[in-house]
C-alpha cells in the first residue's frame, strides 16, 4: 500500500516510522515532513493549508490511503476533498472536525450524547459573558470557540484577564474549572466503532513543577500507572463511543483520531477538550508501544472496516521529553545550528522544528526535536531519554527535566 501522510512536526514524524514498520506499506510519502522524516520517506514540498494541492500530490503519487496529521488541514475540509476524489482518509470531514474546530459545536455533541464535561455557557456579549465568569467563579476558564494555534484556552484568577481575553475572542465558551489530574486518551475510529488506545499524560507548562505559559507539549509518557485500572474502558464507555455514535447519527460520522483531554475529578472523569487527530508528543510515546501494525489499522478506520481489530501493546513504557528552543513559547530563536547525536539504545529521536541549510541541519521552529525513551518501567525509559537529549547541541535550548518524575516515582514505591 501506497500511503501519503500530511504533516511535518514529532507526532508526523512518530507516525511516520510506525507507518514504515508494517510491512503492508509498501512506500511512504509525506508532505511537507522534516529532516528526519526524509530519513524515512520520500518528502514533497506543500502548502497544507491548500486542499487541492493535497489531492493534486496524492492523485500524482497514486496512492490508496492519506493519513492527515494536523488540525488545520482537517478543519478546512481535507479530508471531503479527499475522499470525494475516492481517496481512502484516515482524519475527519470538515463538520466531524468541528469537535476540535468549535468549542461551542462540542459542548453540544457532550451535551447531546450524555458525555461529562465541564458545565458552560457560549457567550458573545460583554453583558453575558460578565454574568457567565460571576456564576462559575474564580479560577476562571475561557475558551475562544475557535482554533487558535494553542492560545485560545485562558485559566486565570484574575477577573479583569479572564474578561480581557474573553472580550478578544468574538465568541468563547466560559466554563466550570475542573480540578484533578489531566490524561490524554485517543480513540481511532471509522465512523461506527472505536478502538481505544492505552492513555498518555502530557506536560502542557514550558517549564518544571508545570510553571511557565501553556506549550504545545513539553513531553509525555505511558502507561499511567496510577491511573485507575478501568480508565480505558471507563472512557470508551463514557466518551468515546457516545460520540461516535452521536456524530454518527447526526450524518456526520468521525473517521479518523477521537483525542478526548480528560481530568479525572472527584466527582468523576470529565472532558477537558477533543481533538480531531493525533495529540504531540503523546503520539510519540504512544506509537513505539503499540503493537498492532499501522497502516493496516489506518486503512481500516479511512474504509469503515474495525469490526474485528483489537489493539495489542508492548508492555513497555515510554517516555518523551521535547527540546524547545530558546524562548519558546512566546518568540523562539530559530535558524542555530543543531549538532546531531549518536542513537543511543532503546532511545528514538523525533524531528519537529528543524531543517537544512547548506547541507546541515538548522532550527526551524518552537519543538525543535523530541527523544523517546523505551525501557521496563518508567524509571528506565526516563533514564535513556535524558541520556540522549542530552547529547543533542542547540544553543539556548531547553528541556524540563521532570517529565514522568512524579509517576517514576510512585511506581517505584509501589
Ligand atoms: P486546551 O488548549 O483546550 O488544551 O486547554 C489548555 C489547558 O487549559 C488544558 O490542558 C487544561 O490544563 C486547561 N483547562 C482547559 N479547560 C479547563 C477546565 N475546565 N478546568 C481546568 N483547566 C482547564
Ligand atoms: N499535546 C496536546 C495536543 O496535541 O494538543
Amino acid at each position: 500500500m501506497k500511503i501519503l501522510l500530511v504533516g511535518s512536526g514529532g507526532r508526523e514524524h512518530a507516525l511516520a516510522l510506525g507507518l514504515k514498520a508494517d510491512k503492508k506499506c509498501s512506500e511512504l510519502h509525506v508532505a511537507p515532513g522534516n529532516p528526519g522524516i526524509a530519513e524515512i520517506a520520500t518528502i514533497h514540498p506543500l502548502a497544507i493549508t491548500d486542499n487541492q494541492a493535497i489531492l493534486s500530490l496524492a492523485q500524482s503519487l497514486g496512492v490508496e490511503l492519506v493519513v492527515i496529521g494536523p488540525e488545520v488541514p482537517l478543519v478546512n475540509g481535507a479530508a471531503d476533498v479527499l475522499r470525494a476524489a475516492g481517496i481512502a482518509t484516515f482524519g475527519p470531514s470538515k463538520a466531524a472536525a468541528a469537535l476540535e474546530g468549535s468549542k461551542d459545536f462540542a459542548k453540544g455533541v457532550m451535551r447531546d450524547a450524555g458525555v461529562p464535561t465541564a458545565k458552560s455557557f457560549t457567550c458573545t456579549l460583554q453583558s453575558e459573558i460578565e454574568s457567565a465568569l460571576d456564576s462559575f467563579g474564580a479560577p476562571y476558564v475561557v475558551k475562544d470557540d475557535g482554533l487558535a494555534a494553542g492560545k485560545g484556552v485562558v485559566v486565570t484568577n484574575d477577573r479583569s484577564e479572564a474578561l480581557a481575553h474573553a472580550l478578544s475572542c468574538g465568541r468563547v465558551v466560559i466554563e466550570e474549572y475542573l480540578d484533578g489530574p489531566e490524561i490524554s486518551l485517543f480513540g481511532i475510529c471509522d465512523g461506527r466503532n472505536v478502538l481505544a488506545m492505552e492513555p498518555a499524560q502530557d506536560f502542557k507548562r514550558a517549564f518544571d513543577n508545570n510553571q511557565g505559559p501553556n506549550t504545545g507539549g513539553m513531553g509525555a509518557y505511558s502507561p499511567l500507572p496510577w491511573a485507575p485500572s478501568d480508565i480505558v474502558e471507563e472512557t470508551y464507555e463514557k466518551v468515546l463511543a457516545p460520540v461516535v455514535a452521536e456524530m454518527a447519527a447526526r450524518g456526520t460520522p468521525f473517521v479518523g483520531l477521537l483525542y478526548a483531554g480528560l481530568a479525572l475529578t472527584k466527582n468523576g472523569l470529565k472532558v477537558i477538550e477533543f481533538n480531531a487527530r493525533f495529540g504531540d508528543p503523546e503520539t510519540q510515546v504512544l506509537i513505539p508501544r503499540l503493537v498492532t501494525p499501522l497502516a493496516d489499522l489506518l486503512y481500516k478506520a479511512a474504509t469503515s472496516d474495525l469490526d474485528d481489530t483489537v489493539l495489542h501493546w508492548r508492555d513497555e513504557s515510554a517516555v518523551t521529553v521535547v527540546l524547545a528552543s530558546q524562548g519558546y513559547p512566546q518568540s523562539p530563536i530559530i535558524g542555530l545550528p543543531i549538532t546531531p547525536a549518536e542513537s543511543q539504545e532503546s532511545t528514538i529521536i523525533f524531528h519537529a522544528g528543524t531543517a537544512e541549510r547548506d547541507g546541515s541541519l538548522i532550527s526551524s521552529g518552537g519543538r525543535v526535536m523530541s527523544v523517546t525513551g523505551i525501557g521496563n518501567d518508567l524509571e528506565s525509559a526516563r533514564h535513556r531519554a535524558y541520556s540522549q537529549i542530552s547529547t543533542i547541541d542547540l544553543e539556548g535550548s531547553f528541556y524540563r527535566s521532570d517529565i514522568a518524575l512524579v509517576a517514576s516515582l510512585a511506581q517505584v514505591e509501589n
